[in-house]
């Protein structure tokens, strides 16, 4: 059976395209999201991530290309079946887009509106959804009256008032504390596991996608120039802009940095070779390390060390320092990179 939820296929959004001003946020962009998949898509500032998934939902029409929903395409349907395709795509904000004029109980029926339901049918679907979110105690509130993850849960609840099979999520936590940004993941991953929600997320964040994510899409100047399983992502990566997403949920910035700026305080020396070596799930519990330095006579040390689990497998990354004569040093960094083992000299001092 075609597990097929979510397609795209060569679709393009252009701005103001008859003018001067013309962007081109979405290019030829084609894409495919599995039923019960959490997709992630990151990427910089203005690489057209939010037009993207609002083209998903048709919030954004395509200046070209096709957007189907479990193989229906949205952009043939008449705007009143549009509309109602529509209700089943909840999306979640950053800044949550409450409504300030009404209580928590009036934002989650609000969706509601317009449907043939009865006032026992709306309490009971609002006494299940603020248990769903926890907030049975906030019925009456006003936004103002909450906190950022109790507003962010109302955003939730909102989303899944029409009992949704899709979720987008744009920057759903950035506003938010680490802490409550985990309680928020959280019910988010309840949702997808216990309803099979299908989440497409979009996130700066690259601790938000590693706890998340089933796959990852990389986007920049309105391309997606990468996509791959989370695992893969993060250990073979092919893009630089993708290494930087990388690097930042990990303290390997700073290492390099400290190495840049003061050296002296790493243990490295002039003459020293200083790389950058990571492992995947195949390599990491090699000894490499010694292996290489019994087999060329050299002094390797470990200057910064980073080893986790991505997707439940081992990651692993070494900052190393490479000391001794240059031709033994010379081979034992072709012997690794002529391995599985992705390595990157970072600095010498002279020798290449
Ligand atoms: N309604 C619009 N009219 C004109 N240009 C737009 C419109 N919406 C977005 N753009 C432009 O399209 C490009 C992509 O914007 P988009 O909001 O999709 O980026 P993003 O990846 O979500 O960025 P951010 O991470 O800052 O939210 C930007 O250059 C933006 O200025
Ligand atoms: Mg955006």
């Amino acid at each position: 059976m075609d597990n097929t939820h979510i397609k795209l296929i060569d679709v393009s959004k252009t701005f103001d395209a008859n003018t001067a001003k013309q962007v081109r946020a979405v290019k030829n962009v084609s894409l495919s999201v599995n039923r019960g998949e959490i997709y992630g898509i990151i990427g910089f500032s203005g690489a057209g991530k939010s037009t993207l998934v609002r083209l998903i939902n048709l919030l954004e029409r395509p200046s070209s290309g096709q957007v189907l929903i479990n193989g229906e395409d949205l952009t043939l349907l008449p705007k009143k079946e549009l509309l109602k395709r529509r209700k089943r795509i909840g999306m979640i904000f950053q800044h949550f887009n409450l409504m300030q004029s009404r209580t928590v109980e009036g934002n989650i029926t609000f969706p509601l509106r317009g449907q043939k339901l009865s006032k026992t049918e709306i309490a009971n679907r609002i006494d299940s959804l603020l248990k769903l979110v926890g907030l049975e105690d906030k019925r009456d509130s006003y936004p103002s009256q909450l906190s950022g993850g109790q507003k962010q849960r109302v955003g939730i609840a909102r989303a899944l008032a029409n009992d949704p099979d899709i979720i987008l999520c744009d920057e759903a936590t950035s506003a938010l504390d680490p802490q409550t940004t985990g309680d928020i993941l959280s019910l988010l991953k309840q949702l997808n596991r216990e309803l099979n929600i299908t989440i497409v997320l979009i996130t700066h964040q690259m601790s938000v996608v590693k706890e998340m994510c089933d796959r990852v899409a990389v986007m920049d100047d309105g391309v997606i120039i990468e996509e791959d399983s989370l695992y893969n992502i993060f250990s073979n990566s092919k893009h630089e802009i993708t290494r930087k997403f990388i690097d930042t949920a990990s303290n390997i910035r700073a290492a390099i940095e400290l190495l840049k700026t003061n050296p002296s305080l790493l243990g490295v020396k002039k003459g020293d070779i200083v790389a950058r070596i990571d492992f995947n799930e195949k390599s990491t519990k090699e000894a490499v390390i010694s292996q290489l330095s019994r087999k060329h006579g050299i002094n390797i040390s470990i200057i910064f060390g980073n080893v986790e689990t991505v997707g439940g497998l081992p990651l692993g990354t070494l900052l190393v320092a490479f000391k001794g004569d240059e031709d033994p040093v010379k081979n034992a960094i072709e012997d690794i990179k002529s391995s599985d083992i992705h390595l990157e000299v970072l600095d010498s001092a002279g020798i290449y």
